[in-house]
């Protein structure tokens, strides 16, 4: 298989939700380049829509207008589809609002915890009625909140973010510190807007917005392409057996790069070029060429800053030479599915060799021609990352559905036609 030319990903996923709801929460006009259309961006302004914000369409190739306001008591449930990251941030910003509102979710979704974000909510001063549990759906008041100082313990970022939100959507100081670096695209644009964000080491400070928030000056944010969904492109053009792919506007932070490192280190031919900076993000062009891979074994510290790329990096893994070992994942089981377990079963379903051990991951790598059926779950990154697999010599490899890769990559089946002529 040939894989070549140049493609941009769609935007960034996390900074798409983060955007989206900092504009909702400003009182002006915002105007976004590069926001992801995918459905899960689509959760987010349809949630924002009914608490009174007013944003235009999100089409591929066009930018979207955004324009703060108060929010208001929304008189339907929000409904956050399948994105976790609507429904956890969105908490957050709404534990600063004085009215109640019902979230609810797809199925994937209901059944993910809430808990770790709606407890220190509480903390802060919200209140909250759950109707089933730890997961939506659930009913949130928010109140005048107190200034809070968290000890997190999990690494993720959706938590941090949620707390910082409610720091800025209710005028209190808010201090998270973390286990480990969870991505820091919330500091980031905190600190773009001018907000007195610091950072030091695993803590993060948000002092009273004070002065620079709400904003009333417009302004306009550029997205990054996501570095998540470019590590599908990456993967086919490793893949391939001929050719070499650009891959343009990459986000690069270091907090979601790690799959880059493991990459390099398991012999990936990969080129990082014209690196600079868009709106407080690192952003490069990325040449990927045909690589024969070794296994690896990738740290506990290094999966938060590749938690999404497990899945991807497994099927990488399956067509290395040796094994590889992901440790502590334990998280990929709360995830849109319970990816740990379904990454592992679906590649034995392929007839690749692969394991889960504790919360470690196992695969060990051959040539044989991958074949068989995968079951998706609806996950979109189960579905994209064994679509590229089917890539592979003699590969014969049946999903359950495709739709669900548009949860954060419309056009996944369009791009990788393109890329490989096929
Ligand atoms: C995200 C954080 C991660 C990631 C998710 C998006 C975000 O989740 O898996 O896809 O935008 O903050 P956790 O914070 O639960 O690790």
């Amino acid at each position: 298989m040939r894989v070549a030319g140049r493609i941009r990903p769609p935007g960034d996923k996390s900074v798409t939700h983060r955007a989206l709801m900092l504009a909702g929460l400003s009182r002006t006009k915002v105007v976004l380049d590069g926001a992801l259309t995918a459905l899960d961006a689509k959760s987010t302004a349809r949630v924002l829509r009914q608490l009174g914000v007013a944003i235009g369409p999100l089409r591929r190739g066009e930018v979207t207008v955004v324009r703060g306001r108060a929010w208001r008591r929304p008189s339907r449930t929000l409904d956050c589809g399948n994105s976790g990251t609507t429904a956890r941030l969105i908490l957050g910003c709404l534990a600063g609002h004085r009215f109640e509102a019902r979230l609810s979710g797809d199925a994937s979704l209901r059944r993910r915890p809430m808990r770790r974000v709606t407890e220190p909510l509480v903390q802060m001063g919200a209140t909250v009625r759950e109707e089933a549990g730890d997961g939506l759906p659930l009913r949130i008041r928010g109140a005048q909140l107190k200034p809070f100082r968290f000890l997190s313990p999990v690494a993720s970022a959706q938590l941090k973010s949620a707390l910082l939100l409610a720091g800025l959507a209710g005028g209190v100081p808010v201090t998270v510190v973390e286990p480990a670096r969870s991505r820091d695209h919330t500091e980031r644009l905190f600190s773009y807007l001018g907000m007195d964000i610091r950072v030091d080491a695993v803590e993060i400070s948000l002092q009273s917005a004070g002065s620079v928030w709400p904003r009333t000056e417009p302004f306009d944010l550029q997205i990054p392409g996501d570095a998540s969904s470019a590590a599908f492109l990456v993967a086919a053009a490793i893949l391939a057996d001929s050719g070499e792919l650009l891959i343009e506007d990459v986000g690069v932070n270091p907090t979601r790069s790690g799959y880059l490192d493991v990459l390099e280190r398991m012999g990936g031919r990969i080129k990082t070029e014209r690196r600079r900076e868009v709106c407080g993000e690192p952003v490069a062009d990325l040449v990927v060429s045909p690589s024969w891979l070794t296994g690896t074994e990738v740290k506990a510290a290094e999966i938060p800053g590749l938690i999404d790329e497990v899945p991807v990096l497994a099927g990488l893994a399956a067509r290395a030479a040796g094994e590889t070992v992901f440790r502590s994942v334990g998280e990929l089981r709360v995830k849109e599915s319970n990816r740990l377990n379904l990454v592992a079963e679906n590649l034995r379903a392929i007839g690749a060799e692969a394991a889960v051990a504790g919360d470690d991951l196992h695969v060990v790598g051959s040539e044989r021609p991958l074949r068989g059926r995968v079951e998706t779950a609806r996950d979109h990154r189960l579905a994209m990352t064994f679509a590229v697999l089917g890539l592979t010599d003699k590969a014969r490899i049946e999903l359950s559905e495709p739709a669900s890769a548009a949860v954060s990559y419309p056009g996944f089946f369009e791009d990788l036609r393109l890329v490989t002529g096929r």
